[in-house]
């Protein structure tokens, strides 16, 4: 088992809250929840998660000391996790049934409810600033497939080849799910086969990969940022959570922000980010209950897996998930990055 290089409590980050720090300017980031890997994980191969989160975390982190906006800081931290090709976003994005990538991102300013949302881009090399191009150059809130490539194209953000999202190991893990789906894919014990390529701490073949990001800033403001390529093996065409206002993001100055992954149908009909947000609007619910009740009542009982990352407007921190681990992690201006993967934080 690897060690949690800066994790310091015992607890699954889901409560984290302390009541000294908040209301300082804070940044939160998920890239992705999922299952545990059943064969050994070694600890280079963790190490390269946890480094790539607090190295995102540390550049977020000094654009909040400087007096950035919230809406910049997510922005930045979700182009960075779309660059890095461990998550499911951006370069690295998972494959669709027709071996293609389809991406989603969507980002929200709490103040005043700005948003913008893009579905279906196959050559924006980073949806997330697409989805910002939308809320700061549109009069509209969501663009969908080529059109939306050309809006993003228009707004001078770069295009790239469509296979310049694809690697090796996210192909393997399409003809490795394609496979399973097919029931010609067993283990040794002829259970389902981990379907895991690189070593990843949690299993890739059984990840619901999306990369997010909320922030808390000095003025005050909250923003949030989700940006996916779906799941591995989806139909072409569909669409899930993230770009979805409500479902796999949201941020309202009122109440919280939140950044959503999962299985992401469950997560559209729940409303799960709003759904947080109601909740501590309309019944008066602190943050980690209303999440708390989200995350392990709400979405199980539709089939829903997965997490979200949400920081209140009183800075407080608040990271539940209904699986075996959630690649994560914040940062409060003046303090260390925290950074973990699994449930429990490892002795
Ligand atoms: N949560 C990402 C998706 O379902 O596409």
């Amino acid at each position: 088992m690897t060690s949690e290089p800066t994790l310091q409590m015992s607890e699954t980050l889901s409560h984290e809250a302390t009541a000294t720090a908040r209301g300082r300017p804070v940044l939160a980031i998920h890239g992705g929840a999922g299952t545990l890997l059943r064969s050994a994980m070694s600890p280079e191969a963790a190490a390269q998660y946890t480094n790539a989160l607090e190295g995102i975390l540390r550049a977020g982190q000094l654009q909040l000391q400087r007096g950035d906006s919230a809406l910049d800081v997510v922005v930045q931290a979700v182009r960075a996790l779309e660059e890095c090709e461990l998550f499911n976003a951006g370069r690295g994005a998972v494959y669709t049934a027709a071996g293609t990538h389809e991406l989603d991102a969507c980002v929200m300013a709490g103040d005043g409810l700005r948003a913008g949302a893009v579905a279906g881009l196959r050559t924006t090399r980073n949806p997330v600033l697409a989805a910002r191009a939308v809320l700061e150059h549109s009069e509209h809130v969501m663009f969908v497939g080529p059109a939306a490539d050309l809006f993003a194209a228009r707004q001078g953000l770069e295009q790239v080849p469509h296979g310049w999202f694809g690697t090796p190991q996210r192909l393997q893990q399409l003809r490795l799910a394609q496979a399973l789906a097919a029931g010609v894919v067993l283990d040794h014990d002829g259970q389902a086969a981990v379907i895991n390529t690189d070593n990843a701490p949690l299993d890739e073949g059984q990840k619901f990969g999306t990369v997010g990001a909320v922030a808390l800033d000095d003025a005050g403001h909250l923003a949030a940022a989700t940006s996916t390529g779906g799941m591995t093996n989806k139909q072409a065409g569909r669409v899930g959570d993230t770009p979805l206002i409500g479902a796999g993001c949201y941020a309202n100055d009122a109440t919280v922000a939140i950044s959503c992954t999962g299985t992401g149908e469950p997560f559209m009909r729940a409303l799960a980010a709003h759904d947080v947000s109601t909740l501590m609007a309309y019944a008066g619910l602190p943050l980690a209950e209303a999440a708390e009740r989200v995350v392990m009542q709400t979405l199980p009982a539709l089939g829903g897996q997965g997490g979200l990352i949400a920081i209140a407007a009183s800075g407080e921190v608040c990271m539940p998930f209904n699986t075996e681990g959630m690649y994560r992690g914040f940062a409060r201006v003046g303090e260390a990055p925290v950074v973990a993967i699994y449930k429990e934080a490892q002795p």
